[in-house]
């Protein structure tokens, strides 16, 4: 097992490369991998070495300055690099599908490049000052979201959580489990049950680690046994994270958080999302427009490299669902929590 402390950055840019903890090898392994080329970033976002949608946002803004950083030892005229580094970019935006803080990240870096009226060299020292900005903010907001977050968890709360909407699905603290933290600051009763989360198994491996690692009571649970120990009264809320939310508050979040969703309704339990406005994509009406990634077959018939199936089985495993609107409590952002009607507070929010 690992020591896991949640100060410890998930990514940071250091110097001319990018540094990311290795989320593929958790729990066995805690190691950092230095990313010192664009593609190298893409595969790293591909496989998963970096996840969590915040994570991968900085990830993708990261990526960027790499790809520059390679454009400008070629001694190209200043607009074949633009051309180069913004097809670069849009590459880099498809890395993975259903995350959209990766491309509202790859946005951000894009318009540095169509303001910029620096040479190739300040360009691409903006593009490194653009994403430490973005890493920075990141942790900043996950502590708003926090703060916002612990004033609904009740005390003594049990709180449900899906996958790993973590301090390492984030640069730092976390989204839902930033929630988590703000509310066990203020009080030490609180305590989570963290959904085990198939096929990945994020929640097993990742929120244990961090939550147990800050010494935050948690118990992990199996993907079916929600409605079990939501019927014996023993959760009060559930808290996801999000990897896109639409503008009527239909919000994708990893494979199962559907079925949570449903389980709380039934049992009154209230669900929340927590997320940062960068998750919330306004380009799409509603949550059917949301792209979900198709994973491969082996996360599925494997674990840990061995297989738990009949070898020829027919296999489908989509990444992600999308919990309707009409399930979620309310959305904690950096701005405040939404309510219902989402389009409405939504809006709002933007408008802020
Ligand atoms: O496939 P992953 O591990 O990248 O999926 C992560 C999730 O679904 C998280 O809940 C989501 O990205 C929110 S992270 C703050």
């Amino acid at each position: 097992m690992v020591e896991f402390q949640s100060k410890i950055k998930t990514i940071e840019w250091v110097g001319t490369f990018s540094r990311m903890v290795d989320q593929t090898k958790f729990p066995y392994e805690f190691s950092f991998v230095d990313i010192k080329s664009g593609d190298d970033m893409f595969d790293a976002i591909r496989t998963m070495i970096v996840r969590g949608a915040p994570a991968i946002g900085v990830a993708g803004a990261h990526g960027i300055v790499l790809y520059a950083q390679e454009l400008q030892a070629k001694n190209l005229s200043r607009e074949d690099f633009v051309k180069a580094l913004l097809e670069k970019a849009d590459y880099m935006a498809t890395s993975r599908p259903t995350a959209v803080n990766l491309m509202w990240a790859v946005e951000k870096q894009k318009e540095v490049i169509k303001n910029s009226t620096s040479d190739i060299d300040g360009l691409v020292e903006e593009l490194r000052q653009n994403g430490v900005k973005l890493e920075k903010e990141d942790v900043e907001i996950n502590k708003k979201i926090g703060d916002y977050g612990a004033e609904v968890v009740p005390k003594g709360a049990t709180i449900l959580t899906h996958c790993n909407a973590g301090a390492l699905a984030t640069v730092g603290y976390g989204t839902a489990l930033g929630v988590v933290r703000s509310a066990y600051a203020k009080d030490n009763t609180v305590q989570v049950f963290a959904d085990e989360t198939r096929p990945r198994q994020q929640g097993a491996r990742i929120t244990t680690l961090e939550l147990t690692m800050d010494g935050i009571p948690t118990t992990l649970i199996t993907d079916g046994m929600c409605s079990y120990f939501m019927k014996k009264g023993m959760i009060d809320m559930v808290c996801v994270g999000a990897d896109r939310i639409a503008a009527n508050g239909d919000a994708a979040n990893k494979i199962g958080t559907y079925t949570v969703a449903i389980a709380a309704k039934y049992h009154n339990v209230p669900f929340y999302v927590a997320a940062p406005l960068s998750t919330i994509d306004t380009s799409i009406a509603s949550g059917d427009e949301i792209v979900i990634e198709e994973r491969s077959r082996e996360e599925v018939t494997h674990i840990n490299g061995k297989i738990i199936c009949a070898p020829e089985v027919n296999v489908i495993n989509p990444g992600f669902d999308v919990t309707p609107a009409e399930l979620i409590t309310g959305i904690i952002t950096e701005v405040g929590i939404l309510r219902p009607d989402y389009k409405k507070s939504i809006a709002e929010a933007f408008k802020k």
